[in-house]
């Protein structure tokens, strides 16, 4: 499935995130974080991931993530991946349909991180470049996904993927994986409809014994399908 996430930075995240990533930012090339089926799809620029401004970044997105409750309830996370940041431009302009690999090493924490989830949340404005749209295979078929800057999408990490290229402008993006405490895509939809669904119900009714009852199958399910 694929998971809207809307406004995850505040405009200010965004003007912050916008500055660390201006003229100065240290771009390498993106395919030093490429496996091997990937590397020859890939051609992008990366934020080194060393620099000051990798840290600082990282912490404001991971901030901002933590905070979101849809967030939340789509990935039930239980490990992140550091994010990572990338730029696509008409000379770097695309990383071409790719598998992620299942599991990271992640250089911050020096965990190992199974990749259920990945999340890319959108740093430039869609009328910022043309192209640089992620294209998403899933069981319906290709998805494309181009969001306002500040907004996220999560797919499944199981999924072929790509960025088609950039013939304008450029994209900014920063992307990272959720190794989630539910492993099953189909049973954390489930989870998420029912959230949800729940949220609308007592925003209609306030609380009811109904309400109530369902909110105990949703965390009795969570328990059944949680490792944490
Ligand atoms: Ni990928």
């Amino acid at each position: 499935m694929l998971i809207h996430l809307k406004n995850v930075l505040t405009p200010e995240e965004l003007r912050q995130a916008r500055a660390l990533l201006g003229d100065d930012a240290p771009w390498v090339d993106g395919r030093t974080s490429a496996g091997g089926q990937a590397v020859a799809q890939k051609a992008n620029r990366q934020l080194a991931q060393e620099s000051a401004q990798a840290a600082n970044l990282q912490a404001l997105v991971l901030a901002a993530v933590r905070r979101d409750p849809v967030f939340f309830s789509a990935a039930l996370p239980r490990r992140i991946f550091n994010p990572l940041f990338n730029r696509y431009d008409p000379e770097a302009p695309r990383y071409g349909p790719h598998v992620d690999g299942a599991v990271l090493h992640s250089r911050a924490t020096q965990e190992w991180v199974r990749t259920d989830i990945s999340c890319t949340l959108f740093l430039a404005d869609p009328a910022e470049y043309d192209g640089g749209e992620l294209s998403v295979q899933d069981t319906f078929g290709s998805r494309r996904v181009k969001l306002p800057a500040g907004d996220a999408v999560l797919y499944p990490g199981t999924s072929v993927h790509e960025v088609t290229p950039v013939t304008r402008g450029a994209r900014l993006a920063s992307f990272f994986w959720i190794e989630s405490m539910v492993r099953s895509d189909e049973r954390r939809r489930l989870l998420f409809d029912l959230d949800m669904n729940l949220l609308k119900l007592r925003e209609r009714h306030g609380e009811t014994a109904e309400a109530t009852a369902l909110t105990g199958i949703y965390h009795n399910l969570l328990r059944q399908w949680a490792s944490t």
